[in-house]
């Protein structure tokens, strides 16, 4: 598998063929269709698994150093962050404390629906601490404007967004995303906790469809 971001960062579009983890393949080893797909095409891989766990190391490292003192929580919004989540969080060298939120803004379909439903809202206190919510993808920032407006009225000493993946596409977002994993294209994406109607969240690597 390959996968490409130039100097932006943003990720170089090629064609690859979609194959099984690397574990199971390798030089010499004709690539075998992903079972994880159930025979349902992917156009082209767009990160891949090694790509993704090095940056997401580096993502651990900056907010690490981006907390030096102060209590902090990590607000996963699920269902989609599940898999960074659980990544990113094993990075952070301090002591922090998790919870998740729960929005929804997308039906079944690939288009930003900008109706955002908070469904679970964590009891936690939020207040006097540090609160990196960490999101799978930033597209239209729907999501993230209602959301960030929700936690500031808990009176957090800081509030940051940590998101795997930025589409960069202009938005009413008040504050910048703080830390971003990749730069992505204006593309359906899936995997690595993305999904279309549900399917493909587990697959170790992120792809187009
Ligand atoms: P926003 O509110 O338009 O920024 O959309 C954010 C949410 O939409 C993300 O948390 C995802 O759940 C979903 N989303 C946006 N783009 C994609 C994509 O390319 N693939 C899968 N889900 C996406
Ligand atoms: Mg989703």
């Amino acid at each position: 598998m390959t996968s490409d971001s130039g100097e932006s960062g943003r990720a170089v579009t090629r064609p690859v063929a979609v194959v099984a983890s690397t574990a199971t393949t390798g030089p010499g080893h004709p690539a075998p269709p992903d079972p994880r797909l159930g025979g349902r095409p992917l156009r082209r891989v767009v990160f891949d698994e090694a790509t993704i766990a090095s940056r997401v190391r580096e993502l651990g490292a900056e907010i690490t150093d981006s907390y030096p003192d102060g209590e902090l929580l990590v607000l996963g919004l699920l269902k989609g962050s599940v898999i960074f989540f659980s990544d990113v969080v094993r990075t952070i060298q301090r002591p922090l404390q998790i919870d998740f939120l729960i929005a929804s803004s997308y039906g079944t379909g690939t288009e930003s629906s900008g109706d955002v439903r908070l469904v679970y809202d964590p009891d936690t206190r939020l207040d006097g601490r540090h609160i990196l919510v960490v999101e799978d993808i930033v597209d239209s920032g729907r999501t993230l404007i209602r959301l960030l407006d929700v936690i500031r009225r808990r009176r957090p000493r800081s509030l940051a967004v940590c998101a795997l993946l930025h589409k960069r596409i202009p938005t009413a977002l008040q504050e910048p995303v703080r830390f971003v994993g990749f730069d992505a294209p204006h593309e359906f994406l899936v995997g690595y906790g993305l999904d279309h109607a549900e399917d493909f969240r587990h697959l170790p690597y992120i792809g187009a469809i």
